[in-house]
């Protein structure tokens, strides 16, 4: 049975045991595959050095890698032990070699790392791939460290395979109010005038302050360690593929890069493992069939930090609308407000990730 939980902790935490009917839905890839048409939008249960030799070359749009990082770290029992800088460079190579020719030409590849794997992730990118950015991720939370500074932050490379590749700026625009609407012949410069306040929507940095890690009381929450938000996941895939396209993930966890491809309507697959993982990923794909909201991304808009108000006004102004810009109905509404209580429970320790080093 699954522990008893706390009313509102959504925490999805199905034990393999019970989760058949997720783990049924999962597929093996023990023979070449001439296209992705048996894999496709499906989780498969395996090892990715093992896996990503099968899979046809140039059939992926983007990938999203969050292997493990260079720290001694559990999953789900399976215990990955801190290595040499030297041998987890070699490591590193190693799956990067094999999702590299996965690629297409107009491909690109985002790697999440904390700031020590980060130092060698970023260099061997470098041998496959054009490295075109590295974004800083404030993750907000972390434990103290007695004799260091708490670590607050992690790295994601964005990489591409060649100068020809997909960059969708107005899908990843941050909306935020306008302090001081400037004017030119009475009309709003760079700025939009409405009933509700003034927006800007502004180009986003390579800094990311807006995003947490999942917390208990969010439906997209599971026990894996390392869970990656919805949003920061929302933000790559809007950014680096279109609709239709096609999303890898070589270390799928807890599934996030599929569920959110499911949501913004790509095709999606990954390779994970632990069967357990590949059950709370199939069990978010079920749920994503009817809950496509993304914490964060309302209608369509990435919106500030402390905006719930706006966000408010902005969907009551949609609500007669019965489908989004993307056709797809429309989601229950972000609650920032939720999130701020969350983030004081996670400080006082409750529900904490062990992400958090
Ligand atoms: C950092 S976690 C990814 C978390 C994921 N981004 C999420 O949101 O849940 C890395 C995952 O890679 C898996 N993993 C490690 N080695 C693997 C391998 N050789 N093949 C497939 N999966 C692997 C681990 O079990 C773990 O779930």
């Amino acid at each position: 049975m699954a522990n008893q939980k706390a009313g509102r902790n959504k925490t999805i935490d199905t034990p393999v045991s019970e989760g058949a009917v997720y783990l049924s839905r999962c597929i093996s890839v023990n023979k070449r595959q001439n296209s992705l048409e048996n894999v496709l939008d499906k989780t498969i249960l395996g090892d990715t050095f093992k896996v990503c030799p099968l899979l046809p070359p140039d059939s992926v749009d983007l990938i999203i890698a969050d292997p493990p990082y260079n720290l001694t770290k559990s999953f789900n029992g399976t215990t990955f032990s801190k290595k040499k800088n030297s041998d987890y460079e070699e490591y590193t190579r190693q799956w990067l070699s094999l999702v590299k020719p996965l690629l297409k030409n107009t491909g690109s590849i985002y790697v999440c790392c904390d700031w020590e794997t980060s130092l060698i992730i970023g260099r061997v990118l470098g041998e496959f791939f054009c490295v075109r950015n590295r974004i800083t991720w404030q993750r907000e939370k972390g434990r103290g460290a007695k004799a260091n500074w708490k670590n607050g932050m992690e790295d994601i490379w964005f990489a591409t395979n060649s100068n020809d590749f997909t960059f969708n700026l107005d899908a990843v625009k941050i909306r935020k109010k306008v302090i001081a609407p400037y004017r030119v012949d009475g009309k709003p410069k760079d700025w939009i005038e409405s009933k509700n306040g003034n927006y800007r929507d502004t180009c986003p940095s390579n800094f990311w302050d807006d995003i947490t890690i999942p917390f208990w009381s969010m439906a997209e929450n599971t026990a894996h360690p390392t869970q990656k938000s919805e949003k920061l996941i929302a933000k790559i895939m809007l950014a680096s593929s279109s609709e239709s396209d096609i999303v890898f993930d070589p270390f799928l966890g807890s599934g996030t890069t599929s569920v959110v491809a499911k949501k913004l309507n790509r095709h999606f697959f990954g390779i994970e493992i632990e069967p357990q993982y590949c059950v709370w990923a199939e069990q978010r794909l079920v749920m994503a069939e009817d809950d496509t909201e993304i914490q964060g991304y309302v209608d369509g808009v990435f919106w500030e930090r402390n905006s719930l108000s706006e966000q408010k006004s902005k969907s009551s102004d949609s609500s007669s609308a019965s489908t989004n810009k993307r056709g797809r109905k429309p989601t229950k509404k972000t609650c920032d407000l939720e999130i701020a209580v969350d983030e004081q429970q996670a400080i006082l320790g409750f529900g904490r990730k062990s992400e958090d080093v």
